[in-house]
């Protein structure tokens, strides 16, 4: 998909995040042609492949080094749904991640925002909210490895969008959304390396 490279403004917090996660990322984009970042300006593309590289990074290290840890330490708090009704919990992975796209949304400085999506969401909230979207969790089901970049417009806005599978990586990602409650009837049984949805970030187009 062939999408139009124009310069972005972001801000200085931004600009580091991105500064550090191309230092350490040596590329996992998709599409050809697109190495272009110059020292005034990012593609738009490059841009979303950057901060998609930061949020993983943050929710593996969440996952790992704080959730796993307390698991193996037997710690007297663990991981729950529920973490703002019980007692010794903290929230899950996607919920930490779900937190974040909302302080992101808010803030006005930030120029892009993001969630993470499933055709098949345990969150209504999570699900699918314009036809781009739905093509584009489809395209990363149907081409495993690949990213998917587009374009959309709305309310007379025009937005580039990238799409990342997110996979079953770790038995724990499938075992608990297959025995969910509110799976539907219409829930796939994950299974290893599966993709169960996909993170979307979305930039305006000035
Ligand atoms: C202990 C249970 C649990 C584990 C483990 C877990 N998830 Fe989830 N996941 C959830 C819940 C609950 C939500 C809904 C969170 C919210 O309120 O946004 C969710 C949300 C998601 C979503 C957004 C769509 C949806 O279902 O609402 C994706 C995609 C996802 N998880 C993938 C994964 C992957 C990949 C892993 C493993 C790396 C994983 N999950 C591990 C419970 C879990």
């Amino acid at each position: 998909m062939n999408c139009k490279q124009k310069r972005l403004r972001i801000s200085p917090w931004f600009r580091l995040a991105l500064l550090l996660s191309l230092a350490g990322c040596s590329g996992s984009a998709e599409a050809p042609g697109d190495s272009r970042e110059a020292a005034s300006g990012v593609s738009h593309k490059s841009f979303a492949d950057a901060v998609h590289a930061v949020m993983m990074a943050d929710r593996t290290v969440y996952a790992t080094h704080v959730v796993t840890r307390l698991k193996k330490q037997e710690a007297p708090v663990s991981p729950s749904e529920y973490w703002e009704d019980e007692e010794h919990t903290i929230p899950l992975p996607a919920q930490m991640f779900r937190m974040g796209a909302t302080l992101v949304s808010e803030d006005s400085t930030a120029g892009f925002s993001y969630a993470l999506k499933s055709k098949w969401p345990l969150n209504e909230q999570n699900k699918p909210k314009s036809d781009v979207e739905v093509e584009a969790l489809d395209f990363l089901v149907d081409h495993p490895g690949e990213n998917f970049y587009g374009k959309e417009e709305l309310g007379g806005t025009e937005y580039f969008i990238a799409a990342y599978a997110d996979r079953a990586v770790a038995e724990a990602c499938w075992s608990c959304h297959n025995e969910h409650s509110n799976r539907l009837d219409t829930y796939p049984e994950f299974k290893k390396d599966d993709v169960m949805g996909g993170v979307i970030v979305r930039i305006p187009m000035q």
